[in-house]
């Protein structure tokens, strides 16, 4: 008898966010955030502040240090120009006993972080410990700032509480966890595309399987762009150099050191070129992976936003659906359409608080490309710099609708009550562009 061969079960397809699904991308009123207005304080007066996550336990939920909550910030001098704060960027932690009131603790590592400087990440407190997840942008001690982006970790650090608030203490022990491999990920020296992404390193574990996840910002090298992957993907040679992804690597042993890299859970290749700070909330047992991305880094011929974007899945690999049909969740009105960027989402009982930061408002038309031909103290007086309101935000299955806004940097327990809004609130209200009728709540703080 000949031994029959083997059936393969075909490589699994990555899941996509596809062309046609991103040219429906269009604002309505569930999506469209409100106007964002400066605060009366920023959380430091000191520094800008954008990218910002909590400190959170293995199951996800927040971490409460003796009644304090913990956020990680990339922070720079308030005085550098705005669009030079990515090449000097610092994580610093800040703690708050009410979510509202913030106050620095400092840098969250001594200066011996890899990396010219660090860029977004994610932080777990395990077992007494942090673990500060960080990418490393460029090499340390460098003299000409390079691209090259690594995931590292800095681990070891310990909390510190008295009656005057708290600390986090090292030392740390930093590692490189991940490179690119050049297969599933994109190295720089492959890159085509305007940008090249291997960044913002996000812990989770699935509490459905049980797996220890690190998901990341990445890009999918297409070795022969007009042969394949042009049937592939539906696109032209063009549109394929956008090509972000969303990856995945896997720790075994659970240890939050120790990581092997798996096939990316989504790409957005021919789609978009960075599909960043990806992270994942489990609601009614399904996956909701979230990712922030920009206008200007859509494929020709898609016309996106500055926003969230959204998909649900019935497992962590997929296959994932856009959110509302095109994956928009929530962006900025057109009139002020850079206003918030980098968005983090949440728990919250029933629903989801959206974070952010508050970027360049007042534009008048101009577009983020123009903003560094502004004189110096334009660009300053035009930035944020510090968080954005957070916004409420409810999903029902592959849908979702933005709520009502909560105060510029707002981060409660879904323990607490969230508070009353100072207007009402009429659901599905307001203009399309979401000049609504209640500007001054966001006033508020
Ligand atoms: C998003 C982002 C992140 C990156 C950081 C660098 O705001 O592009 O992907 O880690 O900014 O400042």
């Amino acid at each position: 008898m000949t031994a029959q061969p083997t059936p393969r079960t075909p490589p699994r397809r990555t899941p996509r966010w596809t062309r046609s699904q991103a040219t429906g991308i269009e604002r309505t009123a569930e999506t469209v955030l409100p106007v964002v207005y400066p605060p009366e304080r920023r959380i430091d007066e000191e520094r800008h502040l954008w990218d910002t996550w909590l400190l959170r336990n293995r199951d996800g939920s927040i971490a409460d240090i003796d009644g304090y909550r913990v956020m990680c910030s990339l922070t720079a001098p308030a005085d550098l120009l705005p669009g030079k704060r990515h090449d000097v960027a610092t994580i610093r932690y800040f703690y708050s006993r009410d979510g509202l009131e913030w106050t620095c603790g400092g840098r969250l590592f001594d200066g011996d972080a890899l990396g010219s400087r660090q860029w977004a990440g994610s932080a777990l407190y395990d077992e007494g410990q942090v673990y500060g997840f960080y990418t490393a942008a460029g090499s340390r001690g460098e003299e000409e700032l390079t691209y090259t982006q690594r995931l590292a970790v800095g681990y070891g650090g310990t909390i510190h509480t008295d009656g005057e608030g708290l600390t986090i203490e090292g030392p740390f022990e930093h590692e490189t966890l991940l490179e690119p491999d050049g297969e599933r990920y994109e190295r720089e020296n492959q890159s085509r595309g305007m940008l090249y992404t291997f960044r913002d390193p996000w812990f989770f574990e699935d509490s459905r399987t049980g797996e220890t996840c690190l998901l990341f910002e990445a890009n999918t090298p297409l070795l022969e762009p007009h042969g394949d992957a042009r049937d592939r993907y539906e696109a032209t040679p063009e549109e394929l150099a956008f090509n972000g992804s969303v990856g995945l690597a896997v720790s075994p042993s659970g240890d939050p050191t120790d990581w092997h890299l798996e096939n990316p859970i989504l790409e957005g290749v021919g789609t978009n070129q960075e599909l960043e700070r990806p992270h994942i909330v489990v609601m009614d047992d399904r996956y909701y992976l979230f990712i922030s991305s920009h206008e200007h880094t859509f494929a020709p011929g898609i016309e996106g936003y500055d926003a969230l974007y959204g998909f649900v899945a019935d497992s962590l690999r997929g296959d994932y659906e856009p959110l509302n049909g095109s994956g928009l969740v929530l962006t900025n009105p057109e009139s002020a359409p850079f206003q918030t960027y980098s968005y983090l989402a949440y728990p919250h009982r029933e629903e989801l608080l959206v974070s952010s930061f508050f970027n360049y408002y007042d534009l008048r038309g101009l577009h983020l490309d123009d903003v560094a031909e502004l004189p110096p103290a334009e660009q300053q007086a035009r930035f944020g710099g510090t968080l954005a309101p957070t916004a409420r935000l409810v999903v029902d299955g592959t849908n979702s609708r933005r709520r009502d806004v909560l105060a510029h940097g707002h981060l409660p327990l879904p323990g607490e009550a969230l508070p009353r809004s100072l207007h009402s609130f009429v659901e599905h209200g307001g203009d399309d562009d979401g000049r609504d009728d209640h500007e001054s709540t966001y006033r508020s703080r």
